[in-house]
């Protein structure tokens, strides 16, 4: 009986992620998670949930992720869980532009679920593919500004700044809320 926590109310939070087949979504999630990187391709199917308490400065939060499926029949199920979530994450891969190109798509799709001032961050990952990189940062980085959206590029492949990444939701939700 010499471990008894005190009891302390967790903030919940839910995030969403967004993105064309292949993006790297599910990697992302799973570098985070678990540290690992699988380079076999699994194919989301529906949505995968998934939980993770994060210390930010003096709070602990609890990061819900609602990981979604980038093939067009599983689109339907998609509105719901933006409608019901604080944070949007739309990935694209820096080495595909037509993942870019949906860009638009996915963050009109949000702010129409969740207004204007949902957080929304704007990820490139696959950065470790740099020999075959289409979208240059800058690009992105207007593209992000011009939405008033978060961003940054990871690579789940090697970790880089997939721990940033979610520090800093974490961070822009405290602040928010
Ligand atoms: P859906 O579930 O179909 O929407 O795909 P997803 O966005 O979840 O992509 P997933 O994480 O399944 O990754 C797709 C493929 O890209 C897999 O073969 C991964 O190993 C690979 N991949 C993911 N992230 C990276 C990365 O940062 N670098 C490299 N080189 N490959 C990656
Ligand atoms: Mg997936």
């Amino acid at each position: 009986m010499d471990n008894i926590q005190p009891v302390q109310a967790l903030t919940k939070y839910k995030l969403v992620f967004l993105g064309e087949q292949g993006v790297g979504k599910t990697s992302l999630i799973t570098r985070f998670m678990y540290d690992l990187f699988d380079q076999h391709y699994q194919a989301t199917i529906g949505i995968d949930f998934l939980s993770k308490t994060l210390q930010i400065d003096d709070n602990t939060v609890r990061l819900q992720l609602w990981d979604t499926a980038g093939q067009e029949r599983f689109r339907s199920l998609i509105p719901s869980y933006i409608r019901d979530s604080n944070v949007g994450i739309i990935v694209y891969n820096v080495s595909e532009e037509k993942s870019f190109a949906k860009i638009d798509t996915w963050i009109k799709d949000v702010k129409d679920q969740r207004g204007e001032d949902v957080i929304i961050f704007l990820v490139g990952n696959k950065t470790d593919l740099e020999d075959k990189r289409k979208v240059e940062t800058s690009t992105a980085e207007k593209k992000a500004a011009e939405h008033g959206v978060h961003f940054i590029e990871t690579s789940a492949k090697s970790g880089y700044n997939v721990n940033t990444l979610f520090q800093r939701i974490a961070r822009a939700i405290t602040v928010v809320n």
